[in-house]
């Protein structure tokens, strides 16, 4: 299991009132005991922290907020130690506004070889339009244009998320050397692996043609042949990495995150010679119902196996709504990928949570990886009512207010006792966590122990068995069931043996009660 940790918002080690290494190093014990693998942190590097870090100054630097070069050696040794892993979040779609090669792009001035690493275009008309019709991915256009040096309105740069980050020109040898180099500087002082950022982001379509011009196929396999998403020209730069990741003796591993259509073309990024794994955002997008789950996984299970990958399963990270508040809405409504999504619809946090538990032994027994998002392990929901003011994700500005984003999200962790910082911050409050929270994380350390100990859990297969209606139930050899009831009335399990671990009570007869999953002995 690869466990996520946002740093910001994890653990404070010095005071501060932000996350930072000092922190993630002194609960590496909680995560090892918990029964984690591998840890994945969210981008350390300097930044100007416009969009959560993922704006990257100095992509060989740690950000003096969260501590030194020096103390991040001495956390991933300390990692190693106690047999946990450690990822790093590789950000190649772009860099921040104040890295000095977009300083020096601004600089230089139009035709210039430090504009070519970016991508810079004259505008339309007499110049005062956008290149296209592109927009950035947090609301508004994704283009924005500089003053030049003698002070006129000048060319416009490409920027997919906020104006902050000018993405980059993946055609220009000097970006590939700098991430190869950046790798290296991050392989060579132990990292064992990168989650790649928009990892379907990277190659724009020639000519960069308007999104209007998109030309959409029919049929089987239809899909959209999108200018800057899920290109197939990306998965070049992939084999190149995979390469350099291969000369490394002791294995070095890529989880791409991708949004892209479909398992299928998800599974093109975890060929035998490219990425090693990469999020299965369509089970995190599946709705609580027996069916969609059920086509979810077996279309995953499907492709994966055709490409011979593992699959992996993932129920949040810091850029979706919290799986208890999401399950905690009326399901099949369409894709919920925000708080923003579902703000308006009522929500019932206890069937949230008892669903999100549910989940949680779902996803721990398919077959292949899993992830957890920090705080996932707690039962924590999405915290829906941040006041305006204290609200960071560029969405809300970028959107004219309209959209919250991500921020109920990404709060700092509770840790202990019951009142602010929760053990968040140093000295630390003391008591224990509150009880809700302590059954949960007994939950996933239960499931995650047992995961670890029985031959059938893991990687390999599973064999989906009859299930009454509304209900799922599959098998994994040797000895081994899951059944989850997706529905609000009691089912009779499909198979009758001993228990080993269930999400809540069964009733008196056996039963597996509304939204619980059970895994038995077969
Ligand atoms: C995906 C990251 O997870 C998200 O937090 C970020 O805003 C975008 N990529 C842009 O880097």
């Amino acid at each position: 299991m690869i466990y996520e940790v946002y740093i910001r918002s994890f653990a404070d080690g010095d005071g501060d009132g932000v996350g930072d290494i000092a922190g993630l190093s002194s609960r590496l014990p909680y995560l090892a005991g918990l029964g984690v693998d591998a840890v994945w942190i969210t981008p350390w590097y300097p930044s100007p922290m416009k969009d959560g870090g993922y704006d990257v100054a100095d992509l060989r630097g740690i950000e003096p907020m969260f501590g030194t070069v020096a103390a991040a050696r001495e956390m991933i040794a300390e990692a190693h130690d106690i047999g946990l892993r450690v990822l790093l979040d590789l950000v190649p779609n772009h860099l921040s506004d104040q890295h000095p090669w977009f300083q020096r792009a601004l600089a230089a001035g139009p035709g210039s070889a430090e504009r070519a690493r970016f991508v810079f275009r004259g505008g339309r008309g007499p110049g005062d339009e956008p290149p296209n019709d592109w927009t950035s991915n947090f609301g508004g256009r994704a283009w924005t244009r500089v003053t030049e040096t003698d002070g006129r309105p000048g060319e416009w740069y490409l920027h997919l998320f906020t104006p902050a980050q000018p993405d980059l020109d993946w055609t220009n040898h000097e970006v590939r050397e700098e991430f190869e180099r950046t790798m290296r500087f991050w392989f060579d002082l132990g990292v064992d692996g990168f989650r790649i950022d928009v990892a379907h982001g990277l190659v724009k379509a020639e000519g960069l043609p308007d999104l209007a011009s998109i030309v959409r196929s029919e049929g089987a396999g239809a899909r959209v042949d999108h200018p800057h998403w899920d290109r197939d020209e990306v998965h070049e730069i992939y084999r190149s990495w995979r390469a350099l990741a291969d000369s490394y003796n002791d294995p070095r591993v890529f989880i791409a995150e991708a949004w892209v259509q479909g398992p299928d073309r998800l599974a093109r990024y975890v060929r035998a010679d490219e990425l090693h794994t990469a999020f299965n955002f369509d089970f995190l997008l599946a709705p609580w119902q027996a069916e969609a789950m059920r086509d979810s996984i077996a279309a995953a299970l499907r492709a994966h196996e055709e490409v011979g990958a593992a699959p992996t399963w993932v129920l949040s990270n810091h850029d979706t709504i919290r799986e208890v508040s999401r399950y905690a809405r009326p399901q099949g409504v369409g894709p919920v990928r925000r708080l923003d999504d579902v703000i308006d619809l009522p929500a019932d946090i206890s069937i949230g949570r008892r669903r999100a538990r549910a989940a949680a032994l779902l996803m721990l027994a398919l077959p292949g990886g899993a992830y957890v998002y920090q705080g996932e392990e707690l039962g924590l929901a999405e915290v829906e009512d941040l006041p305006d003011d204290v609200l960071q994700d560029p969405g809300w500005e970028q959107s004219g207010h309209r959209y919250r984003g991500r921020d109920g999200c990404r709060v700092p962790l509770p840790w202990s006792g019951l009142e602010p910082p929760f053990g968040f911050s140093p000295p630390g409050a003391r008591g224990a966590p509150c009880r809700d929270a302590q059954s949960v994380l007994a939950l996933y350390r239960s499931g995650l122990r047992l995961r670890r100990a029985h031959p059938a859990l893991g990687d390999g297969t599973l064999r989906w068995l009859e299930a009454p209606a509304g209900a799922l139930a599959f098998a994994r050899a040797p000895g081994f069931a899951c059944i989850v009831n997706f529905t609000a009335e009691p089912v009779a399990p499909p198979v009758h043996s001993e228990r080993l671990i269930a999400s809540g009570p069964l009733d008196e007869d056996g039963r597996v009660p509304a939204d619980t999953a059970v895994w038995l002995a077969l």
